[in-house]
């Protein structure tokens, strides 16, 4: 899909531009968008509203077929009502816009709907609901079947009309629109191969390939490495795989030499069985998404890095498979990890702390302005958060609570919200181990906040904050498949922290 920006005045009218489709936006009264207004001079678009086929319901939409201006066909979309259009009502209309183009004999439109009506958003936010909307309606995930899904979008050109005052912005927002869109992308595709393909080398080998691509820098450790650096804790969860594990790091120095990084660190589980504490079999093809806080990483570089973001950005994805063997970790084994910390290992299901808190070891040495790690730690933070919102932890002073409201702005900014879990002395309590200094479980009570400060215990020499995405990163059931979250929050709080 290709997007370009159009600049209109009242010399470069919307009427004399020649497209397959224009859509425009109507409100809920019937009341036409200045763009729509512009297009009814022979009174057609109020003759079809008369005829009440259109309602002005934020989402609903009606295509008329030469009905003015050099348009073959104009689409209405409805943007709900006038003067109180929300965010939601703003997204349900660029859907359905998605929806209706998937389906038109035309191969190019124009967007001419208003970009200053959403309370508290600006034109900028409306310009990247549009592309992302278009953009999620053109994702496939049938690489591996043997015949396509139908290629349902016709429309290839996209052309978002706006202001002329806002030419210069909009550019640049449709380029980081784009640059998002095909980071969303890679995550979701990493998202939805299958463990068999997706394996911690081809994760590595994915990381080497957008290096290449973007010339980033990358390393990535093998097994030897990571035995000489101590990460007997990471390398415990991967005792009964046969795949290698890697330990990516990706650089992307696009700030001032000096300039300290922000460091992601991604849980890259390739394939979760729970390893000896075997989960139970229903539903357990859906562990193939434990790595996705490896591929949101992944995909924030590509986003970032097809940006060419003025900041410096280091990625670290530690990355196995959780298996069951005769050679695989115990409940009731304990290790050393990279930090010292000696860990009793009381469920092995509990892996996904294990491969982190070594990375987050590791990373100490890159001296971070701060580190956020993004994780499916715990089926407990679905429960208390369902799939609306990702958890948010940090500890409470006044430098991570900046941090915190750093990610929150990040994450309403970009339709991509995360809520603020505690964490407090008291939970850490449930970590405690007769045998070791800690424990791998805290016990149900509070499952994802006792694994928040299982980490926490990792990150005391810099700022840091624990993004829990087991609720927001896929959907089960019939629209099974990864949503690309959280690469918009990600991705701009990054923008955010680039602007200084
Ligand atoms: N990867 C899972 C978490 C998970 C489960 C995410 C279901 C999404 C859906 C993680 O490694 C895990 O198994 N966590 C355990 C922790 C428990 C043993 C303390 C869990 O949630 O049951
Ligand atoms: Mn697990
Ligand atoms: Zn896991």
């Amino acid at each position: 899909m290709d997007f370009s920006i159009k600049a209109f005045n009242t010399k470069n009218a919307i009427a004399q531009h020649k497209a397959g489709c224009v859509a425009i936006g109507i409100y809920e009264n019937g009341k036409l968008t200045p763009a729509a207004k512009a297009l009814d001079e022979k009174g057609s678009l109020t003759a079809a509203i008369k005829t009440g086929d259109i309602t002005g319901k934020a989402g609903s939409t009606l295509l008329l077929h030469r009905a003015s201006g050099l348009a073959q066909r104009v689409l209405l979309v409805g943007l709900g009502a006038e003067g109180a259009v929300t965010d939601r009502n703003y997204s349900s209309a660029a859907q359905s816009i998605a929806r209706a183009l998937s389906s038109l004999g035309s191969s190019d439109v124009l967007l001419a709907l208003p970009l200053d009506i959403v309370k508290e958003r600006d034109a900028q936010w409306c310009l990247r609901t549009l592309v992302l909307a278009l953009r999620e309606s053109v994702y496939r995930a049938d690489g591996l079947k043997s015949k396509k899904d139908e290629s349902k979008s016709g429309v290839k050109k996209v052309v978002l009309a706006v202001d002329t005052a806002l030419q210069a912005s909009a550019k640049q927002t449709l380029m980081q629109s784009v640059a998002l869109a095909n980071g969303m992308d890679l995550s979701k595709t990493l998202g939805n191969l299958p463990p068999n393909i997706c394996t911690p080398t081809y994760l590595a080998t994915t990381a080497k390939h957008l290096a290449k691509e973007f010339k980033l820098g990358v390393e990535v450790l093998d097994r030897k490495q990571l035995e000489a650096l101590k990460m007997d804790s990471f390398l415990s969860v991967t005792n009964g795989s046969d795949q290698p594990p890697k330990f990516i790091i990706l650089k992307h120095m696009g700030g001032k030499a000096k300039d300290a990084p922000v460091v992601l660190v991604g849980k890259g589980i390739t394939f979760d069985t729970g390893g000896i504490s075997l989960k139970p079999g229903s539903g357990m093809d859906e562990m193939k998404y434990d790595m996705c806080g490896a591929a949101s990483v992944l995909g924030t570089f590509r986003a970032i890095a097809e940006m060419s973001l003025k900041l410096n950005v280091i990625g670290v994805i530690p990355t196995c498979e959780n298996m069951p063997s005769g050679r695989a970790t115990r409940p009731g084994d304990i290790v050393v990890s990279m930090s010292g910390q000696s860990i009793e290992i009381l469920n092995t299901d509990a892996e996904g702390r294990l491969i982190l808190c070594d990375a987050l070891t590791y990373v100490e040495r890159f001296k971070p302005e701060c580190v956020v790690d993004i994780a499916t730690l715990t089926g407990a933070c679905v429960t208390a958060l369902g799939h609306h919102n990702s958890g948010l932890f940090t500890r409470h002073d006044d430098a991570h609570d900046a941090l915190a409201n750093e990610l929150l702005a990040a994450g309403k900014a970009s339709n991509d919200t995360a809520w603020r879990m505690p964490i407090e002395e008291a939970y850490q309590e449930q970590l405690k181990s007769n045998f070791a200094d800690i424990a791998n479980i805290g016990g149900p009570p509070g499952g994802s906040i006792t694994a928040a400060c299982f980490l926490e215990r990792f990150t005391r020499k810099y700022t840091w904050a624990h993004l829990a995405i087991a609720g927001t990163y896929w959907k089960s059931g019939a629209a099974k498949g990864s949503t690309g979250r959280p690469v918009p929050l990600l991705t701009s709080f990054l923008i955010q922290r680039a602007k200084g």
